[in-house]
């Protein structure tokens, strides 16, 4: 069957761009019959970016909350927490030692923060540290251990993508046919969601609108949306409006068309602003009492969590058997 996978860094709260890019079109995969689904909290990941060990758990939290009141059914799917895989890192190991440095050297995330050294006349890898430039390795980790066919993702994480199935074609070609090539799936009205200012969505530009903020925070935020300086009744330019993409990534066509035609007769910025406040609250509001009885009630979704584990091992233990023996070391028992 098809499988499909995909994960959120626990590295924060849990906001509309996680949502539309990869938690609403994973938990919709998750119910296409003939199809395995794999979702799991990125606890390892977080690391590189987080030294607070109480920001982690509190991110844990709110993001497995997040994911089972968006509708994910935990005995339908595989639910489980990065960290308690411990084949995971032992995979890493494994497929740290078939990747090339040079592929490494190239990924995004890592140039970006080189960039921004070079830039600052600091050493090239100042406050860089070897998580950061590991990070494609470890990501493809979770994705080969589970073989996963389909990665639904926002654009940001295409290139991860894309290495994670260049390391599984090098170990295959060294050791034999052991992984599936995983391929990227982005929904493309929402693959990059704009935050506040008009940036991409993102915990690292502070320009983010959290899923499941108070409603009248929601209302506040959404006023805070960048726009230009056009007075009513003057049209305004959909193209490169974030108000305008937002609404789209939450509105049905038929809907978005309306919206498309208020811009052309000049609706003011106060009542766009107003149709997708409540657009977006007409989305959550149902999920926000599943949301806090999970944050109210943290062991019982640590029992899930720990459950998805056990289901997740159950494939992940005898899998990195077989590539123990495929790499040459002994076999545990
Ligand atoms: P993370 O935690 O940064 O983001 C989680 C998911 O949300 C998507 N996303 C967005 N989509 C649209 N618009 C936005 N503004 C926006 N911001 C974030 C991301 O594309 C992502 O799909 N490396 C990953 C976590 C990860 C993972 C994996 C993903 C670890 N292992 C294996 C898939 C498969 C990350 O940091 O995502």
């Amino acid at each position: 069957s098809l499988r499909v996978l995909t994960g959120i860094t626990t590295s924060g709260t849990p906001h509309l761009g996680n949502y539309v890019g990869a938690i609403r079109p994973a938990v919709r995969a998750s119910l296409v019959s003939g199809s395995e689904s794999f979702y799991f909290l990125a606890d390892y990941h977080a690391l590189i970016k987080i030294d607070e060990p109480a920001r982690i758990q509190q991110s844990t939290l709110e993001i497995a909350a997040t994911w089972l009141a968006a509708g994910l059914d935990p005995a339908r799917v595989t639910f489980y927490r990065q960290s308690d895989i411990p084949e995971i890192p032992e995979l890493t190991w494994l497929l740290t030692c078939v990747t090339a440095k040079g592929i490494l050297n190239r990924a995004h995330a890592y140039k970006a923060s080189v960039d921004k050294n070079n830039a600052a006349g600091e050493d090239p890898d100042a406050d860089i540290n070897a998580g950061l430039f590991m990070y494609p390795v470890l990501m493809a980790a979770d994705i080969l251990m589970f073989n996963a066919h389909k990665v639904p993702v926002g654009r940001d994480q295409i290139q991860h993508i894309e290495m994670a199935r260049d390391i599984a074609q090098r170990f295959n070609h060294l050791y034999g046919e052991h992984f599936v090539l995983p391929e990227a799936a982005i929904e493309e009205s929402v693959a990059t969601l704009p935050g506040l200012d008009g940036r991409k969505m993102s915990k690292s530009y502070d320009n983010t609108i959290p899923l499941f903020t108070p409603r009248e925070q929601l209302r506040k935020l959404i006023a805070g949306i960048v726009t230009d300086s056009r007075a009513p009744g003057e049209p305004k330019d959909t193209e490169g409006s974030a108000l305008f993409q937002i609404y789209q990534a939450f509105a049905t066509p038929e809907e978005t068309e309306t919206l498309r035609k208020a811009y052309a007769d000049g609706i003011a910025w106060g009542d766009a602003k107003q149709m997708l406040f409540e657009r977006i609250d007409q989305e959550v509001a149902p999920m926000r009492a599943t949301y806090q009885s999970f944050i109210d009630n943290p062991g019982k979704l640590e029992d899930i969590l720990l459950a998805g584990a056990a289901k997740a091992r159950k494939l992940a233990t005898p899998f990195t058997a077989d590539l123990r023996r495929a790499v040459g070391l002994r076999n545990l028992t």
